[in-house]
């Protein structure tokens, strides 16, 4: 929480201006912003009165749009502009998935802006979709409903993106949750722990012989274009096929699974109760 030291009387009288940012890490593939898009629509259904604002942290992609035309503000400049604009309460809420670095990057931007005078009374931040135990259950169970029909020798492997962040130990956990009620699913990451060929062995050891590839990251973006199901010797389609498994891979985002979604707007709306 960030509450901005005000002269008693002056709040008093100050009119209140509510606005909603929404944070993702961004995407430039174009079939991919359907997931933002589900996540806006819902948002603005749950929130129909109220003005809501989208900002990327990724200035990578940021700077793809923009030679596409298309221009998104990074955080900093979002808030910015909401302050300018006399916003006086906004709610953040991170489209992360783990609380993990850009989430981080994200709390200390707030805290950045709550420096600076004149800027917005109280400033908000929503929890990403993975917080707590409660959130982990609320997850798999949604993740689990939207499986296809999973024959006897046939598995699953969720792509998670995976961080040098502690709290990447989320991804291990996920694989225990999933324990919990299925012996076919399995948790792997790009870029942490645990790994594909982690996973490999499990799918052995377990006798799946046919594996659905399905992202467990907000948006079917580059990840799950290259990593996931790219055409080229290291994609986990690839390794696996290799390896003698069949493989499908389902493109479809968790910001366009509303059970998900739901998840992310509860933590918008602990965030605006709070303002
Ligand atoms: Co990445």
């Amino acid at each position: 929480m960030l509450v901005r030291y005000m002269w008693p009387l002056k709040n008093k009288f100050k009119h209140m201006k509510k606005g909603i940012l929404l944070v993702a890490f961004g995407t430039s593939v174009p079939s991919a912003k359907v997931a933002l898009e589900n996540v806006h629509h819902e948002v603005e259904k749950a929130f129909p009165d109220i003005s809501i604002r989208w900002a990327y942290t990724s200035a990578f992609i940021r700077k793809k749009l923009k030679q596409q035309g298309k221009e998104i503000d990074s955080p900093v400049i979002a808030l910015s502009k909401m302050a300018d604009e006399g916003y006086t309460h906004i709610a953040v809420q991170s489209m992360h998935t783990i609380p993990g670095l850009e989430y981080d990057y994200l709390l200390q931007t707030v805290k950045g802006i709550m420096d600076i005078p004149k800027g917005p009374e109280k400033i908000e931040v929503g929890r990403p979709l993975l917080y707590d135990h409660v959130d982990i259950e609320r997850v798999v169970d949604a993740m689990l409903i939207h499986l296809p029909q999973l024959l006897k020798n046939e598995g699953v492997v969720f792509m998670g993106h995976g961080t040098p962040h502690f709290s990447n130990v989320f991804y291990p956990a996920l694989n225990y949750y999933f324990a919990q009620k299925t012996k076919s699913v399995f948790m792997a990451t790009v870029e942490g722990f645990p790994t594909i060929h982690d996973t490999l062995l499990k799918l052995k050891q377990n006798g799946i012989g046919k594996v659905y590839l399905i992202p467990f990251m907000s948006v079917a973006g580059g990840h799950v274009k290259n990593d996931m199901c790219g055409d080229h010797d290291e994609s986990w389609y690839r390794l696996l096929t290799s390896a003698g498994f069949k493989v499908e891979c389902i493109l479809k985002g968790t910001g366009e699974i509303n059970e998900v979604v739901s998840i992310w707007v509860q933590h918008l709306r602990d965030a605006f109760n709070r303002l």
